[in-house]
């Protein structure tokens, strides 16, 4: 698939259908993660995909009201990371920056494969740290969840999500984010 073409493929659709996710599914969306740039190739990021039955319910429990669609879905992946697994140059902490570029490519690589993902800024890190014995130090960045994406109403998404699925929000204009020669 070209890139632009995923790139305009990949939206954060909620009707989520399930879907089988493979060993290789996995391993081709850990390396399309792997391969992003990072600050003297610090690689911060730290992925938990979790695909059973059990772990998906109870990181369900984890999850903010607004996301129950997320339900529907047949993966999480909780991206964890700390300042100290990357550059922090003066006041400047690139662990964010460097997880967020190694996610963008592991979306693009799950549309090649026909899946969606969506981020979640919505859920409890406490929840989460518990149930995933995740250690203090590490933030909980974003909870993804993955599925194929359905044509008909599911079973947990809300009329109004449902309403606007195929709507695409709306994007700054260019002038809006990207000025030219100087800043304005
Ligand atoms: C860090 C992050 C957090 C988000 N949190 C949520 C969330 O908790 N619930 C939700 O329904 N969508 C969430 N979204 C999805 C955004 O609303 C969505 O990406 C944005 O509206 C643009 O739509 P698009 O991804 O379909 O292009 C989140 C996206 C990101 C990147």
């Amino acid at each position: 698939m070209d890139v632009m073409d995923a790139i305009e493929n990949r939206r954060s659709y909620r009707a989520l259908a399930p879907v089988e996710i493979t060993d290789e599914m996995v391993s081709k969306m850990a390396r399309a993660t792997s391969l992003a740039p990072s600050c003297f190739n610090k690689q911060p990021w730290r992925l938990i995909f979790i695909r059973s039955r059990e772990m998906l319910a109870r990181m369900h429990g984890a999850l903010s009201d607004g996301n129950e669609w997320a339900r529907d879905g047949s993966m999480l992946i909780v991206v964890i990371s700390k300042n100290k697994l990357d550059c922090v140059i003066r006041e400047r902490e690139y662990y964010l920056f460097d997880t967020g570029m190694a996610i963008g490519q592991l979306m693009l690589m799950a549309v090649e494969m026909g899946l969606v993902t969506h981020a979640m800024a919505g859920f409890s890190p406490g929840k989460t740290r518990e149930i995933l014995g995740i250690p203090e130090d590490m933030d909980v960045v974003t909870v993804i969840a993955v599925g194929k994406r359905s044509a008909e109403k599911t079973a947990n998404i809300s009329d109004d999500d449902w309403a606007v699925e195929d709507i695409r929000p709306a994007r700054f204009e260019f002038p809006e984010y990207a000025y030219q020669e100087r800043y304005s």
